[in-house]
């Protein structure tokens, strides 16, 4: 396993939409592997392939206290998403440092394929209903702060800045 650098917003290539993975084989199951590495060392409760400048439809998330519950996604698509909206402070690995508010669907039903190749699917409330949506987000090349008012993203910005001129 291989722990993989992680791009850092703006950087455009956040921007690329990612494709669907055609077929589950050792190479995406290495990747998985990679990504979880670099999830977890970061630390990260979620990461998407497009967050390590690779355009393909693989997410993997970990909410849990104790760091074992590993969940991988291949070609997530959400089927059902609640009225109910719940706010969350939401961060992002590829935007260090910054944590706001965004408002999702309080409740989502997701169906996608697992490291065997096979289809689940899986309804999420709570934390890891907004991790699954900010991971999906990224797979079309949006990023949490793209929920936020101009304002604060442009704020966002002139920190971010900032903070890569200190190092
Ligand atoms: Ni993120």
């Amino acid at each position: 396993m291989a722990q993989l650098p992680i791009l850092h917003y703006p950087d455009p290539r956040l921007e690329t939409v990612a494709q669907p993975i055609l077929s589950v084989d050792d190479e995406v199951r290495r990747l998985a592997a990679d990504m979880a590495e670099t999830m977890y060392e970061a630390p990260g409760i979620g990461l998407a392939a497009t967050q390590v400048d690779v355009h393909r439809q693989l997410i993997v998330i970990d909410v849990s206290e104790s760091r074992d519950q590993l969940l991988t996604f291949i070609n997530p698509k959400i089927v059902a998403a609640s009225e109910e909206i719940a706010s969350y402070e939401e961060g992002c690995l590829s935007v260090p440092g910054i944590f706001d508010e965004v408002e999702r669907p309080a409740r989502v039903t997701v169906e996608a394929l697992g490291l065997d190749g096979k289809p689940f699917t899986l309804e999420a409330d709570g934390l890891l209903a907004v991790c699954i949506q900010h991971e999906m987000d990224h797979l079309r090349g949006v990023v949490f702060v793209e929920h936020l008012s101009r304002l604060k993203r442009t704020r966002i910005l002139a920190k971010l800045r900032k903070q890569q001129r200190a190092m």
